[in-house]
């Protein structure tokens, strides 16, 4: 399969050069289509697609940008494919917020992403030290092993269909008053018979947050299928995790950010983590903001499920909207489209 990969170039060679060793190590003998300015971004239906951006000393890269530019404004540009993405910066910072904005750009433009879809470079490479001393290899080696690693997953993988779907859905409001929950009562009344719906309340009081054992005890209360804390997670959500093919999270934006209780279940989720990965579990998500920010939310969903717990990512995850008072999600012109469009989008993911 042919791989697409962005490398939009940099004015400082030099600064470029450290991911171009990389690449070009992890692409020998792939069949390749390198893709350098924007113009030149038309990969076809079901392509997979690798962004590999160097950053400069500011965080940026004006060639990204313009490419960036594309995938938000042509909504189809990335249809079908699926993609991953290499980010190298010159510091400690700008990496992972840049890969983020990019994965919801990409993933707006009909790509869907692979769990675990980023390989990062800090300027000193000291977030790969645990991947390089689990390979007995420096850091070097262990950033050129992530990329090798991704570009093979990359290639190789495919979201799995399901003849009756599992889906999770997951909230944290009030049922009478809450835009989110009526966007998840439209959505539910459209999936086709063939899903099977468990839906759990995280409300209030319901779970603590993680308290971050040290690794070996979290192992250990993982192992027994649980976690430190018990209660709800441990009775009800990681065997309802387990058993999903796809979550769906009712997700309002609260201080441009996950609710509290939301952040807890993904913080929590790292028990169950540490025995399995979610590479064949889909996470949707219905984002509503009284004002605005939803691309906020959607990208910490992005970095937390994606990016960090290895859930696959579909094309156009989520539902992201703008409502405050209570019942204005519903009246919002056009809403009906769009809810049909998500409902279609989630029958096609687990399409046979
Ligand atoms: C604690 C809290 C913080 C909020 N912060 C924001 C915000 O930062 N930006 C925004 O646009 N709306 C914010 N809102 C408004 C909600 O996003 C909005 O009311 C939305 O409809 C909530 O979804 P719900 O109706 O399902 O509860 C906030 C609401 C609450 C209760």
């Amino acid at each position: 399969m042919v791989l697409n990969v962005c490398v939009p170039p940099l004015e400082d060679r030099e600064r470029q050069s450290r991911l171009d060793g990389v690449l070009s190590r992890a692409l020998a003998r792939r069949e390749v289509r390198v893709v350098r300015r924007a113009e030149e971004l038309a990969p076809r239906p079901g392509e997979r697609v690798l962004f590999a951006l160097a950053l400069d000393g500011a965080g940026q890269n004006l060639e990204y940008q313009r490419m960036l530019a594309r995938l938000r404004l042509e909504s189809g540009l990335l249809e079908g494919c699926t993609g991953g993405l290499i980010v190298d910066g010159p510091g400690e910072l700008y990496t992972k917020s840049t890969a983020a904005e990019l994965a919801l750009a990409m993933n707006g433009a009909g790509c869907a992403l692979v769990g675990r879809p980023l390989v990062e470079a800090t300027g000193s490479l000291f977030n790969f030290r645990i991947q390089a001393k689990n390979l007995s290899t420096d850091l070097m080696g262990a950033y050129q092993e992530a990329v090798r690693e991704l570009t093979e997953r990359l290639l190789s993988f495919a979201f799995p269909g399901r003849e009756r779907p599992r889906l999770l859905a997951l909230h944290a409001s009030s049922h009478h008053t809450s835009n989110t929950m009526a966007l998840w009562a439209q959505v539910r009344a459209r999936l086709s018979p063939r899903w099977e719906v468990e839906e759990i309340g995280l409300r209030n009081g319901t779970l603590s947050d993680c308290s971050g054992c040290p690794y070996t005890m979290c192992l250990h209360f993982g192992e027994r299928g649980g976690c430190f804390y018990g209660g709800v997670m441990q009775e009800a959500v990681y065997p309802a995790v387990r058993q999903a093919d796809g979550l769906i999270l009712m997700c309002p934006n609260y201080n441009d950010a996950l609710s509290a209780n939301l952040s807890a279940f993904i913080n929590r989720l790292t028990a169950l983590f540490r025995q399995t990965r979610f590479y064949e579990k889909a996470v949707f998500a219905l984002v509503v903001s009284g004002y605005s920010g939803s691309d906020t939310v959607a990208r910490q969903l992005i970095s937390s499920l994606n990016m960090n717990k290895s859930f696959y990512l579909p094309p156009r995850f989520a539902m992201m909207e703008t409502a405050n008072a209570p019942g204005e999600a519903l009246a919002a012109p056009g809403i009906e489209l769009r809810l049909d469009r998500f409902v279609q989008g989630m029958e096609e993911t687990f399409a046979l």
